[in-house]
């Protein structure tokens, strides 16, 4: 447990006020000198009506506040300094790690609520761009983060698979399309059909036509454009399983905008029953003034549907189905305004669910250093990047083996590079705020000692390596609740032990503000104590047989910390490197 759960506690009892509403104000001091905690007690000289040094004084004489695991208790003006007993509070949360292993850092906050999150979302026949990649990375991290906190989670894929183009790309594969093409590269073709389409379409508008008309069959279910639309959805989901696999992402649901097109008519008489649809230049809208937003188009003017009327068609169907607690939405900034419009139209409905429509945005996707060739033109795909990733990395580890003579066969530096390469990509978009814009660099993502997967990785496999070389020699980590715990109390075991204790609140937070770097700060923060402990400590060489497993305790709970941080993130680890 976290100590400062326990010193607010002590500062609730102290003073009448409930440690829930004391627990944000604790501070940690930014000097050693100032304790491990702090307390500003200007937070309660109003309702106390007395000066913040006085409240201070009076709560450090208090005797209420001279715990067992307090090493001393000080006033600094209007601050109450804590100082905790480190070999306690390291025992402490050492043990609770060691006990709850990979279960540790789980909460039962969310049991029976169930949370949506909808993410990905790539359109049909349409290459897997670099923007989608960010929302997929994104979402199964927060669909993790949420599962870790107890909420029954719904992976949702809201497929692109809905709209007039299909009907162009109908028109094309039927006049220029390759069947065997298809069916080896299928995006690949279907690309191609779609950019010769707008070339030819330029010279002769009776495509445009055909076009048209071949996409009215299709929604008015003719069997011929269904099956031949069917079939690029088909084939284009397997190239996109293809990425899924690689990334370790599934979906429960691949309910895409086709699936929702049959619903709209139910939407567009429940808003005309509550009078909120307006008639203007031919289309059907609902105004949203109060809101202070544009109107929402529900029906164009040639009565077709909208990407809007089928984003609030699956929210109805969604509430209705799952009656869910959230409904996240991981999509690009750029559509914030949409989805502003949905939930509003939702709420002026009457649907009080709407409140837990979530649209969780995010940056732009920029490149530093890279040349790529790329095969889509100027777009960068997925694929390319996870394969150039691949093979920079395994150049890295083929010649570090090589180096130290790990003696490490060629498929395991293969499978090795395939994890740490793919782990260094979807670090780069986790380690910054969402709403950041990413820019993509070799030398900043491969750095084996930077703010990088291979640094979160190499230390993780480091750490196994010497708890391996331990139980060689017959030496294995202190227990939980082991008394040679308790010799862990320099300021450098302190510091790592205080950043996994924090874990399950970075967890936390990192739920509320969907902000998957939280967790990212916090790993890579562990390691780095880690490390800075490690080069100073020579964990093996010691006399004292105590030291030694409780040092191995240590490694043990940062190896587990660094466990939990980056499957959160979907990263995964290797056991050496
Ligand atoms: N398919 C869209 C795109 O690639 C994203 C879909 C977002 N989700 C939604 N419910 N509108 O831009």
């Amino acid at each position: 447990m976290d100590f400062k759960y326990k010193v607010a506690e002590l500062l609730s009892e102290a003073s009448g006020i409930s440690s829930s509403d004391l627990i944000e104000k604790i501070e940690i001091p930014p000097q050693r000198e100032l304790g491990d905690y702090a307390f500003p007690c200007f937070v309660l000289s109003k309702s106390l009506r007395k000066a913040p040094h006085q409240i201070a004084g009076d709560l450090a004489a208090n005797p209420i506040l001279q715990a067992p695991f307090l090493e001393k208790v000080q006033q600094v003006g209007g601050y109450v300094n804590f100082f905790i007993k480190k070999g306690e509070y390291v025992k402490e949360v050492l043990s609770e790690v060691l006990f709850e292993g990979e279960q540790y850092a789980r909460s039962s906050e969310g049991e029976g609520k169930t949370v949506l999150v909808e993410f990905s979302s790539p359109n049909i026949a349409k290459p897997f761009h670099v923007g989608h990649a960010f929302t997929t990375v994104l979402g199964h991290s927060i669909s993790r983060i949420y599962e870790k906190l107890g909420y029954p989670v719904v992976r949702m894929n809201h497929l692109g698979d809905y709209g007039t183009q299909f009907g162009k790309l109908i028109t094309a594969f039927r006049l220029w399309g390759d069947v065997d093409a298809l069916h080896e590269a299928p995006i690949k073709e279907l690309l191609r059909i779609y950019v010769k389409f707008h070339d030819e379409e330029k010279k002769n508008p009776d495509l445009t036509l055909r076009a048209r008309e071949n996409f009215r069959l299709l929604e008015s279910g003719n069997e011929a454009e269904v099956n031949l639309w069917n079939e690029f959805r088909e084939l284009s989901l397997k190239e996109f399983a293809l990425i899924y696999d690689r990334l370790g992402v599934r979906f429960d649901n691949y309910n895409g905008e086709s699936y929702y097109s049959d619903k709209i008519p139910a939407v567009v008489d429940m808003l005309n029953e509550k009078g909120l649809l307006i008639e203007s230049e031919g289309a059907k809208v609902v105004m949203l003034d109060e809101y202070k937003l544009p109107p929402c188009i529900i029906l164009k003017s040639d009565g077709t549907t909208i990407y809007a009327s089928r984003d609030i068609a699956a929210a109805l169907y969604r509430y209705d189905t799952y009656h869910f607690h959230k409904n996240i939405y991981v999509v690009g900034t750029p559509q914030a305004l949409h989805f502003r419009q949905v939930f509003s139209v939702l709420d002026k409905a009457g649907y009080t669910f709407s409140k837990d429509c979530v649209h969780v945005g995010f940056g732009l996707v920029k490149f530093a250093d890279m040349k790529f060739s790329t095969r889509e033109g100027n777009i960068i795909v997925l694929d390319d990047l996870l394969k150039e990733s691949v093979a920079k990395t395994y150049d890295i580890i083929k010649a570090n083996a090589e180096l130290r003579n790990t003696g490490m066969s060629e498929s395991e530096i293969r499978e090795i590079s395939e994890k740490v390469g793919i782990g260094a990509v979807i670090y780069t978009f986790v380690k910054s705020g969402r709403e950041r814009d990413i820019v993509f660099s070799w030398d900043e993502m491969l750095d084996f000692e930077g703010d990088t997967a291979p640094y979160l990785i190499y230390t993780y496999a480091r750490s196994r390596s010497i708890l391996r070389k331990a139980a060689e020699q017959g030496i294995f980590p202190a227990p939980p609740e082991s008394e040679s715990l308790l010799l862990l109390s320099t300021e450098e075991e302190f510091a790592v032990t205080r950043l996994i204790a924090e874990m399950p609140d970075a967890i936390k937070r990192a739920a509320q503000s969907y902000e998957p770097f939280m967790i990212a700060r916090q790993t890579s923060q562990i390691a780095r104590a880690f490390n800075r402990f490690y080069n100073n400590t020579s964990i093996l060489n010691g006399t004292d047989l105590h030291e030694k497993e409780a040092r191995l305790a240590l490694c043990s709970a940062v190896c587990t910390s660094i466990a939990i941080g980056t499957n959160l993130l979907g990263i995964d680890i290797v056991e050496r490197m």
